[in-house]
């Protein structure tokens, strides 16, 4: 059978990173969650003390980066070097920063062509916010995954929560709503819904249900 690339994009909390695992799981293809490698750079950026703002400083840290993904009993286990950051990268203060450190051209360019290797010759899922448009326009299946704003941050809050983090719910919606807008309104490579993606809206759907969905276009297509 057909080996496919999957591409899901769409915005923080709508469930990507769940649905797209457990799609990878079930067709036996290797999962990569590009968003932990910008956040992987953004923690890389901010322990060695390099603003935002410093673009080329911070682009040297992406281009330089040593990044290792992989999926190890349903969790995307992430180490820079020697070093296991996959929950270091998951704090309210990497997750504030990341989208500003996104919008640096050649942090992009740096992670584009690392996500181009990885996608190598198929039996890939792989999602972001600009999977579908910009690194594998040519994928077999596009998705945009989404959920309305309300259902996303009670998301976020609840495995932040069960983490034992103590965060505010209208706090989290104000940061996923700005990080949206600082995606969608970036100058590189924005989050916007590729014109041939399936609209897939999480928001009355279970996550079993939307793995289903995801997996019937795939049956689809092979
Ligand atoms: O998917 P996640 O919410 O972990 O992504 C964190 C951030 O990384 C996003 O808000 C976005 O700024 C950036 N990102 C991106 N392009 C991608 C994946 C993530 O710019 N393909």
């Amino acid at each position: 059978m057909k080996k496919l690339i999957i591409a899901i994009d769409g915005p923080a909390g709508a469930g990507k990173s769940t649905v797209a695992r457990l799609v990878a799981e079930r067709l036996g293809y290797t999962y990569i969650d590009t968003g932990a490698m910008y956040r992987a750079v953004t923690w890389d950026t901010m322990r060695r003390g390099i603003p935002a703002e410093n673009a080329e400083k911070v682009a040297a840290v992406a281009r330089a980066i040593n990044l290792h993904l992989a999926t190890v009993a349903g969790k995307t286990l992430v180490k820079v070097d020697d070093t296991d950051i996959t929950d270091a990268i998951r704090t309210p203060e990497v997750s504030r920063q990341v989208a500003e450190i996104s919008k640096n051209g050649g942090v992009r360019e740096a992670m584009v062509h690392l996500q181009r290797q990885m996608a190598g010759l198929g039996g890939v899922v792989m999602d972001g916010r600009d999977i579908g448009t910009h690194v594998l326009p040519g994928a077999d299946i596009k998705i945009f995954l989404t959920a309305s704003i309300a259902e996303r941050a009670l998301r976020r809050w609840r495995e932040l929560t069960d983490k034992g983090l103590a965060v505010d719910l209208a706090e989290l919606r104000a940061e996923i709503a700005c990080r949206d807008k600082a995606d969608c309104e970036r100058e590189i490579a924005p989050l916007v819904q590729a014109a041939d993606a399936a609209l897939v809206d999480t928001t009355d759907l279970t996550i079993p249900q939307a793995v289903e969905k995801i997996l019937e276009l795939c049956e689809a297509r092979t």
